[in-house]
């Protein structure tokens, strides 16, 4: 027996999340605020993301409201989120939507949309304005393919499980209701259907599952080997003068972290850095640096591992406000939106305190 949609849809009625961005049963929900999840959901958790999505309402209530803010107070809204380059990215999309008078209501209108692709067009599509697509994300993905057993180890057969995926909408049921039953879809692979241990036997499609049925669900997706993540280096220099002000700087608009404000460095590279190489890179390679420890981390394609130094000298030369640099007061720097790595240097640079000169 195939899934059924029906059956799925009865489990929502009965144990769907109610999590803020979606609308009450019977209601259509807000494009904004589908918008506004989804674009923050992707790599992070419903749990993580449910603070942010209340602040980001709190300070901007509607998409002409977030269009209108300055970039700098969204990013600070968004630090901590990650994938600095999707704030961005949103802040443009809120200025198309506000350009536009509000989101465009078909597939092609949100694809041709700043920072929405496939996944994000097809929730939104979905979820706010009903159209009969399934959105393919990791939940959607791993109940397909325990659904009819697919073996084929991910990411080479995504595409071959979208299209399978795409067939559990199909039915009637589903077109009548396509918002619950996306949402259903997610809330299934969330609480039911998890990565490990799944709750087979509260499922509403145990009984069309070929993977339960085999005994192998919990073994899907199956996924290629990942090689090991290649590892960078760098390091970040933590200049404090007599009065306690800090030196940052603004990284490129471009590229990782793009910019948002940093610890000055050096470039990230395969290569490891000896202090004197590093040091050399300093904003002021004279001052007395002291290292101060190492941060690592996880980058979605490689490690870093920096190497923090600090060093406290009587003022900043003028050379060096001049070269980009900014400075900061101490009682400044927690309300700064910076990047978790540069929350970790400062951390580590700030926990002993430099050598006094
Ligand atoms: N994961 C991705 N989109 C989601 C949504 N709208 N609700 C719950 N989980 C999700």
């Amino acid at each position: 027996m195939p899934p059924l949609p029906v059956d799925l849809l009865r489990w929502y009625d009965r144990h769907r999340r109610t999590l803020p961005w979606r609308a009450l049963p019977g209601r259509t929900a807000d494009p904004y605020h589908v918008w506004l999840s989804e674009i923050m959901l992707q790599q992070t958790t419903v749990a993580a993301v449910i603070p942010y999505f209340h602040r980001f309402l709190d300070r901007f209530p509607t998409v002409a409201d977030l269009a209108r803010a300055r970039q700098d107070d969204v990013m600070a809204a968004w630090a901590g989120l990650g994938y600095y380059a999707r704030a961005r990215n949103l802040h443009a999309c809120a200025q198309a939507v506000d350009r536009a008078g509000g989101f465009p209501r078909d597939m092609a209108g949100l694809l041709a949309l700043p920072g929405v692709g496939p996944y994000t067009a097809a929730a939104i599509a979905a979820i706010a304005f009903g159209h009969p697509v399934v959105p393919v994300d990791g939940n959607v993905e791993r109940v397909t393919t325990r659904l009819f057993a697919l073996t084929d180890p991910l990411p080479a057969a995504r595409k071959a499980v979208a299209l399978r995926a795409a067939t559990l909408g199909e039915g009637a049921e589903a077109r009548a209701r396509p918002s619950d039953f996306a949402q259903a879809l997610f809330d299934l692979g969330a609480g039911i259907c998890t990565p490990k241990s799944p709750a087979c036997a509260l499922c509403p499609w145990l009984g069309a599952c070929t993977g339960a049925r085999l005994g192998i669900a919990a073994t899907l997706p199956a996924k290629a080997p990942k090689g090991a993540k290649p590892v960078r280096h760098g390091a970040h220099f933590h200049l404090v003068d007599a009065a306690g002000n800090v030196l940052l700087r603004r990284r490129p608009d471009k590229g990782l972290l793009g910019g948002m404000l940093e610890l000055p460095g050096t470039i990230w590279r395969a290569q490891a850095w000896t202090m004197a190489d590093a040091v050399s890179h300093a904003p002021l390679a004279s001052a007395p640096w002291t290292s101060m420890g190492r941060v690592t981390h996880v980058f979605t394609h490689f490690t870093l591992h920096v190497d923090v130094y600090a060093a406290r000298i009587d003022r900043f030369p003028n050379v060096i406000a001049m070269g980009g640099g900014l400075v900061y007061g101490e009682r400044e720097l927690d309300g700064l939106a910076l990047p978790s790595l540069m929350r970790k240097c400062l951390d580590i640079a700030r926990r002993a305190g430099p050598a006094e000169t």
